[in-house]
């Protein structure tokens, strides 16, 4: 069979080297894919949204199944396209990604339906926005654009001179373009954050094991949010006790809340969570695998993966027996220097073997490219270094000591992941 993954970082990464296990798949390609993945699949220079060229594509390859990745052509309609070519494939529809793709349907459906969320009001005029804020006079105060906006969408303002600054730059300068025509503007909660994807065929739902991410840039939740550096699994804080209650709370009726809005939703689901004082509740929902959580969760499975997304396709989720690894993970991250601001790129990577690996732990690409045998950077988050072990101890102890022998020049890294 030949399998084709859209999309070009660590969790595409961490994706296709749990898809290689399966002998049933002779190939795999990847569109775009970055340096390390071309060690495992062949790459496609396709840019990920652009659906047509996919499609032509896989038409032309004879692709037997595609696994669209990230959120942008997921949203645009990519697993649909695909389908209707009579291409079978992993990811939610168009009008079943729209959970990632705004804000405001996420927040309706979530009232509509009583899954647990902070309260919040929906606003398309800025003055509106600030007079609320000023109104409520509770801070710190959290905006966030309707529509995707690389992650980047939420802000959680201080004081009324931030809140205003980042209603200005989303809803009047546009800095996320179309996705800040409205605003959500929510109740700021607090508690320990957990993530935890599911598979999903919207008939059965199946939590994957949990994971904690790291969004800042430096130590001690410092800096600013960037796409995640680092993650460990299982999350210590998600007991067997809240996880009953969050299938009870949010998974299921998350499942057939969309169900019933037309919209049945097929494929990786991610609940971001909160665990408050009053219970668990969601801060966001993602129509796929999370980055880098997929780095520390796929790692863990045990069953096979394509046998998992071909059941989700097929709507038989219910027929597969999933099973975990008991131990845990750990990824650390290695940026560029700069990251998620300016940085140089094309620096050379030493510490790599010729397969872009390092012995004792999973390395996963993210921003890399292969030159004359040699691994560069090529993007702000270029390496996600996974270690496995019995404890999460044993896990982080793998990873950082890989990380210390892996290097760039102005190579960046938190060293304080799983700390917590
Ligand atoms: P998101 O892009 O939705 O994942 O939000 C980014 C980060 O903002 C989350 O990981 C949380 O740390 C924080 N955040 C979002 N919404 C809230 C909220 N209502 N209360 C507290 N923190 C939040
Ligand atoms: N790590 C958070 C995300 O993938 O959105």
């Amino acid at each position: 069979m030949k399998v084709l993954v859209v999309g070009s970082g660590g969790r595409e990464h961490a994706v296709i080297r749990k898809l290689a296990e399966n002998p049933e798949i002779d190939r795999i390609f990847c569109a775009p894919g970055n340096g390390g993945i071309s060690v495992q699949a062949q790459l496609v220079e396709i840019k990920a949204t652009d659906v047509e060229g996919m499609v032509a594509f896989a038409k032309k390859e004879g692709i037997d199944f595609v696994v669209v990745t990230p959120d942008d052509p997921l949203v645009l309609g990519m697993a649909d396209a695909m389908e209707e070519a009579g291409i079978p494939a992993f990811g939610p529809s168009k009008k079943a990604a729209q959970i990632e793709g705004s804000k405001v349907f996420a927040k309706n459906l979530m009232k509509k339906y009583g899954i647990p969320t902070a309260k919040y009001e929906v606003f398309d005029d800025p003055s509106q926005v600030i007079a609320y804020i000023e109104r409520e006079n509770q801070f710190p105060a959290v905006i966030k654009a309707d529509g995707l906006a690389l992650g980047k969408g939420v802000v959680i303002a201080r004081n009324l001179a931030e809140a205003k600054e980042a209603v200005h730059s989303i809803m009047e300068d546009k800095i996320f373009g179309k996705s800040g025509n409205q605003v959500v503007v929510e109740e700021f909660l607090t508690g320990k954050e957990v993530s935890v994807l599911a598979f999903t065929d919207s008939h059965t739902i199946s939590p994957m094991i949990s994971s904690m991410d790291h969004k800042r840039v430096y130590d001690n939740d410092e800096g600013p949010n960037t796409g995640g550096m680092g993650t460990i699994a299982p999350s210590p804080y998600y007991t067997p006790e809240v996880a009953k209650r969050c299938m009870e709370e949010i998974f299921l009726p998350t499942m057939e809340a969309m169900k019933k809005e037309g919209r049945p939703f097929k494929g990786c689901l991610y609940f971001g969570l909160i665990l408050t004082e009053r219970g668990p509740k969601v801060i966001e929902y993602n129509c796929r695998f999370g980055d880098p959580e997929t780095q520390v969760v796929l790692p863990l499975l045990k069953t096979d993966l394509f046998t998992i997304m071909r059941a989700v396709r097929d709507e038989r989720l219910g027929e597969v027996d999933i099973q975990w690894s008991t131990g845990a993970a750990a990824c650390v991250v290695l940026a560029s220097g700069g990251y998620p601001k300016k940085y140089e790129t094309g620096l050379p990577i030493e510490g790599l073997d010729e397969n872009g690996g390092h012995p004792g732990v999973i390395v996963y690409h993210a921003g890399t490219k292969k030159q004359d045998g040699r691994f560069l950077t090529a993007g702000g988050r270029v390496l996600g270094v996974t270690g496995l072990g019995e404890t999460l101890p044993q896990a982080l102890e793998k990873a950082y000591g890989a990380v210390r022998e892996i290097t760039f020049k102005n190579a960046h890294y938190r060293t304080d992941i799983g700390k917590k």
